[in-house]
């Protein structure tokens, strides 16, 4: 069965990666919530973007400030933007958390957070999957937390096929919907990578995909591509 993951939380109905598009993908019992992780000075935000101004109604840059002063902002429908701890509180181990790292992250207490959670079971190890577009990034990350699953992003068909995400020791590869044939799909399953594509909320789309036999996909509309599976 296709896996679906909310896209930044159930972000077509709810604003972009907060609380309520969390909390709703939860309470539906999707496969995996994806959300974006952005280092501020103090703490890690979950934020698709550099800057606020896109999903916010404040000015300036996620790693320029505070989680204080980036939660003053409204993030939509009087929300916050949230942290990280926030979110993993949220999901409480209901389902898997794909944490996208952004490119204005920063490493350093990250290791530190994730295994205080492991810790105190807020975060099972198999609900935790970290993908990023920055690799190298993402090799060091598996370095330290050798335990981690891996989602290797990438927006279209590398020349070496699904090489490079074995190389990085991952699970998953998470393509662009519109860059996948079936020789991609074949290499990956070959080298035993599951294949998951963003951002899928068209029928015809969820139909193509599993004409391409993805193993998962990210959607903005998770209660809707739930249906759409169902009677397919
Ligand atoms: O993680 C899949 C997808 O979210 C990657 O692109 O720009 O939506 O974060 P973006
Ligand atoms: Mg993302």
């Amino acid at each position: 069965m296709i896996k679906v993951f909310a896209h930044r939380g159930a972000s077509g109905t709810y604003p972009e990666n907060t609380k309520s598009a969390i909390t709703a993908a939860v309470d539906i019992e999707v496969d995996g919530i994806e959300v974006d992780v952005q280092s501020c000075l103090d703490d890690y935000m979950i934020i698709h973007d550099t800057w606020l101004e896109r999903t916010t109604n404040g000015h300036g840059k996620v790693n320029k400030l505070t989680r204080e002063q980036i939660q003053c902002f409204d993030a939509g429908n009087n929300e916050r933007v949230p942290t990280l701890q926030q979110t993993i509180d949220w999901v409480n181990n209901k389902t898997l958390l794909n944490l996208e790292l952004k490119h204005t992250f920063s490493l350093d207490k990250f290791v530190e957070l994730i295994e205080a959670n492991i810790a105190a079971k807020k975060l099972s190890r198999d609900n935790l999957l970290v993908s990023s577009f920055d690799h190298h990034q993402l090799m060091w990350l598996k370095q330290q937390l050798p335990w981690v699953k891996i989602g290797a992003l990438t927006a279209s068909i590398p020349i070496n096929y699904a090489e490079f995400a074995q190389r990085l020791h991952a699970s998953s590869i998470h393509i662009d919907k519109n860059f996948i044939n079936h020789e991609f799909v074949a290499d990956a399953k070959q080298r035993s990578l599951a294949v998951y594509a963003y951002t899928v909320d068209k029928q015809e789309d969820i139909e193509m995909m599993l004409n391409y036999g993805v193993d998962g996909i990210f959607t903005n509309y998770p209660c809707n591509t739930k249906m759409i599976l169902n009677s397919l």
